[in-house]
């Protein structure tokens, strides 16, 4: 096994606190596709079974017994003929899965946690397991010198995509031709695969935040929406850019400079024991300020944000954490409660940064017409809002800028520095 993992199943199995109870991480099996074809959607294992695993394994389960020396193993599924001859597999090393019920059969009596994809029918105490599961996600939150490589590495194939797609940003072009630009360059720098659905909107697609790319062709004037990142060995890049085809409108440009003012500033605050609901606020002022400035908004920045007018154009939280997966290690900091307030709804974590996390910076402002054409939220904030001024934008689209950043006990360090922010 390599040092690494070693060294991370020791540091883990600490942190999980087991007492007792045997922990069993299960990576999942393939789903096979619903046409008959003999093949599968792509297999990822469990999050939490490959990082204390270091490999993918269809089936596979990594247990763990904190009343024996080295404590881990890893049980493998038996390669069969099938898979041989059409994918050509070959076996796993590990033990062999058959062995796993009688090694839990021999620690009958004690509590078991189940993490990972879930065995059917498989044991597990419900309440231990939430416990343990809370402790797996924190004690995962600083990323390892292995993962932060692989995440560099990520970001490292990112950029090539980003440069090549710049070329190809012109009137006519679409957004399904940029995204093939754009990932085969991915590729063709390691890209094992896109980390998640590129997003690519043009014109008003620019501000549905998760918009697949159509055969939409851009226009001279429009922005150009695009969020996508690089994926190697299971570790990802979460990248936003927002550009205009031509040249930008006065207002185009404002905008962009408030959304980009916002991420440096909330990029600079990312240090250790900075509270991240803190940081995600800061930034809402600070846009909803921008925003009273091009009169878009009227009121005081601060009450504004109390009154979660903000959310009419800002309506998901600043970022995440990001790595193994896209929201990889996100949520609560142990033994704190959701923050009720609706407008943090969408806040995807409530902790402090500390040394080694990488979260992800992406600020926004849309001009989404669900959110502003709704006669609630129009009666709701009448006088927070130059609705006049927001009709003659309501087909704008959006801006929204990410980057992801290394928390380190000395300034932060923007891991995607090597994409241009630049309009046009
Ligand atoms: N790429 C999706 C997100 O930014 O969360
Ligand atoms: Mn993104
Ligand atoms: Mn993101």
């Amino acid at each position: 096994m390599s040092d690494f993992l070693s060294a991370r199943r020791t540091r883990i199995a600490a942190a999980l606190q087991l007492e007792d109870a045997i922990l069993l991480v299960g990576a999942g099996g393939p789903v096979p596709l619903p046409e008959n074809s003999d093949q599968q959607y792509p297999f990822r294992s469990h999050a939490e079974y490959f990082y204390l695993a270091g490999a993918e394994c269809a089936g596979g389960v990594v247990t763990f017994d904190p009343h024996e020396g080295e404590g881990w193993t890893s049980f493998v599924p038996a390669v069969t003929e099938g898979e041989r001859v059409w994918e050509g597999r070959e076996q796993l090393p590990g033990t062999p899965l058959a062995a796993l019920e009688p090694w839990v059969h021999q620690r009958r009596g004690r509590p078991v946690v189940m993490l990972g994809a879930p065995r059917p029918g498989g044991p597990a105490d419900d309440e231990v397991t939430r416990l343990v599961c809370a402790r797996l996600t924190h004690a995962r939150r600083p990323k390892d010198a292995h993962e932060i490589a692989l995440i560099r590495r990520a970001a490292a194939a990112t950029a090539p995509g980003y440069a090549k797609l710049r070329g190809w940003l012109r009137a006519g072009v679409t957004e399904r031709a940029l995204q093939i630009e754009l990932e085969v360059e991915f590729a063709r720098h390691g890209a094992t695969r896109p980390g998640y659905g590129t997003i690519i909107g043009t014109g008003p697609n620019s501000a549905i935040l998760h918009f697949e790319p159509s055969g939409r062709a851009a226009r001279e004037g429009e922005f150009v929406l695009v969020d996508a990142g690089a994926e190697i060995d299971r570790y990802m890049a979460d990248v936003t850019r927002t550009y205009v085809v031509g040249t930008p409108s006065a207002f185009q440009r404002d905008l962009y400079q408030v959304v980009l003012a916002a991420e440096e500033r909330a990029i600079a605050r990312c240090v250790p024991g900075a509270e991240w609901k803190q940081i995600h606020l800061a930034a809402a002022v600070e846009m909803v300020s921008g925003l009273v400035d091009l009169g878009v908004m009227h009121g005081a920045p601060e009450t504004l944000v109390e009154q979660e007018a903000h959310t009419l154009f800002f309506p998901h939280g600043l970022g995440h954490m990001v790595g193994l997966g896209v929201r990889d290690g996100s949520g609560l900091q142990p033994g704190r409660a959701k923050d009720p307030r609706p407008c943090l709804r969408t806040l995807r974590m409530d902790l402090p940064l500390a040394p080694d996390y990488v979260v992800t910076i992406e600020p926004g402002i849309y001009f989404i017409p669900a959110l502003l054409n709704d006669p609630a939220r129009r009666a709701r904030y009448r006088d927070a809002v130059n609705w006049p001024l927001v009709e003659q934008h309501l087909h704008l689209g959006g801006v929204r800028i990410e980057d992801n950043v290394l928390v380190t006990t000395g300034a932060p360090e923007v891991l995607t520095r090597a994409i241009p922010k630049a309009l046009d």
